[in-house]
């Protein structure tokens, strides 16, 4: 999708549509109000023309300015866009870049479904920063034209919207700067989504590595990817364990960027689970949903379009993605309950259910991670249903080693206008991961299942600085939403890329 930006007069541009917010600025919220009072309209443009135009149609009360709603005029008057679309916002006081980006996703999926190839969006005259408005604009934009339906062979959704031109007030080298921010961390986001939609047959260990490699190529990092013989060189005991189940080699991918004039004594680690089918192994999992688990790659999809989005950023701080992909699948070879794994670190580990077997993979990408000199971690993984059961699909659970770390990231989260909750690590947990015969067991009692999950991978991380964040429940959208497909979300990433920037010299 192109994305440019033009100083031209509303309405002396020639566009398919023209799509403005309209937002509600009363005071009152809905259930104060009485059924007869209406809202409080804001057609959000400064040009005169265009609030004509949508006068009529105002005042006839059909609009309410609620959230997604959509309200398309055709041949407005007094315009040269061939149609005015009215974008509802909600209410202006609570309005901000969140809603923005998507009210651009919903304008594009909506305008798409129409068979439109291009529209010109105007900014809200408000609040947010133009740059920040642009930025998030374009994101929004390239996000909500995803469409995960590329194998079927006569695509309804493989309609795409080519082009979006963003109507700003005047030139500004900031703005072009936004743009390009937004294209650069929407595309990553999209890259992300388009590897998480894969099945698994369509998406090895060994493919995901070369998707890595050509990656790497594309925007300038460095990358290794390694297989059995490495990984069992490195005495990764635990990721091992898992993929000695399937014919599939594994992969261990490393992306490195490391610009010029980084600052110093700081080497972020973002290590990813890429687990490209999780069956359970021989804890084998029921068969309704399995089909489901080709996603359990999100974590390493999400650190790859992390890094590429950096390596396009240049923010000066260095950065290494580790990424561990392999199945999980029951075999003659595949590790049994019962079973003792040695990690890469040293730690024995009993494996209880094999089915708990992101945190083996993720054990030893830390310890990894720490060998190669990171100072702060990061990790992201589907790794358990118990996150999906505590904050559902709408929340992903974060968890920190440290207050100061969690402030760092939460701050980034924030600005990223994801949705992520904190969950605890306190020591009395630790009694969970006990072993009779080893250092701990890799499962235990389904309560807490996410805490316990967590509270392993801390064993791993040691003392560096961590954050874990369980993506199980926000990595696959379960619906349509306006402003985005359902299917792959691409969770994680702008929080990942806004930390990273953080850090920045
Ligand atoms: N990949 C799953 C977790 C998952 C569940 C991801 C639902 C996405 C949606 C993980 O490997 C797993 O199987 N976890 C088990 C752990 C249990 C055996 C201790 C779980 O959560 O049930
Ligand atoms: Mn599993
Ligand atoms: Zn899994």
């Amino acid at each position: 999708m192109k994305t440019n930006l033009t100083t031209t007069t509303p309405s002396q541009l020639e566009a398919d549509c023209l799509v403005v917010v309209v937002l509600d600025s009363s005071e009152k919220d809905s259930a104060e109000k009485s059924e007869k009072e209406k809202p409080a309209l804001s057609v959000e443009s400064a040009d005169a023309a265009v609030r004509e135009a949508a006068k009529d149609v105002i005042a006839s009360g059909e609009v309410k300015g609620k959230s997604f709603e959509t309200t398309l005029i055709h041949a407005p008057a007094g315009l040269k866009a061939k149609r005015l679309l009215l974008l509802g916002g909600g209410k202006k006081k609570s309005f901000s870049a969140v809603e923005l980006r998507k009210l651009a996703g919903a304008a594009v999926r909506t305008l798409k479904g129409k068979g439109l190839r291009s529209f010109a969006f105007m900014i809200p005259e408000m609040a947010i920063a133009a740059p920040d408005a642009v930025r998030t604009l374009v994101e929004g934009a390239i996000i909500g034209n995803f469409d995960p339906g590329y194998y079927k062979s006569k695509d309804k959704d493989d309609q795409k919207i080519d082009s979006v031109t963003i109507v700003v007030p005047k030139t500004d080298p900031a703005l072009e700067a936004a743009l390009e921010t937004g294209r650069i961390i929407g595309e990553s986001q999209n890259f992300t989504r388009d590897l998480v939609n894969e099945p698994s047959n369509r998406m090895t260990p060994t493919m995901m590595a070369e998707r890595a490699k050509k990656m790497a190529s594309e925007v300038g990092l460095v990358c290794e990817t390694y297989a059995g013989d490495k990984i069992k060189a490195l005495k990764m005991g635990a990721f091992w364990g898992v993929a000695q189940g399937s014919d599939e080699p594994p992969a261990l991918i490393v992306l490195r960027y490391d610009p010029p004039g980084a600052v110093a004594d700081v080497h972020l680690g973002l290590v990813g689970k890429g687990v490209t089918f999780d069956t359970g192994g021989i804890s084998i999992k029921p068969s309704d949903g399995m089909e489901k688990m080709k996603y359990d790659m999100a974590g390493a999809a999400t650190m790859m379009g992390a890094i590429r989005a950096i390596a396009l950023l240049k923010p000066k701080v260095k950065v290494t993605a580790i990424i561990l992909a392999t199945e999980n699948m029951p075999s003659g070879k595949a590790q049994k309950p019962g079973d003792v794994q040695i990690a890469m670190s040293g730690k024995s580990i009993e494996i209880i259910n094999t089915d708990a077997e992101g945190r083996l993979i993720l054990a030893d990408g830390l310890a990894y991670a720490r060998q190669l000199g990171c100072t702060h971690l990061v990790d992201a993984a589907t790794l358990t249903g118990a996150v999906v059961v505590a904050l559902g699909h709408v929340n992903a659970g974060i968890f920190a080693s440290t207050d100061e770390i969690y402030e760092r990231f939460s701050k980034a989260n924030r600005q990223a206008g994801e949705k992520m909750w904190r969950l605890p690590l306190d020591d009395e947990y630790k009694d969970l991961i006990k072993s009779d015969i080893a250092d701990m067991v890799n499962a235990g009692s389904r309560y807490g299942g996410a805490i316990f999950a967590a509270m392993f991978l801390k064993e791993f991380a040691e003392d560096t600085p961590w954050i874990h964040l369980d993506i199980a429940g926000t990595a696959w959208m379960e619906e349509n939403k306006p402003w985005i497909a359902k299917g792959p979300s691409g969770i994680a990433l702008r929080s990942l890329v806004e930390f990273v920037k953080g850090w920045s010299a």
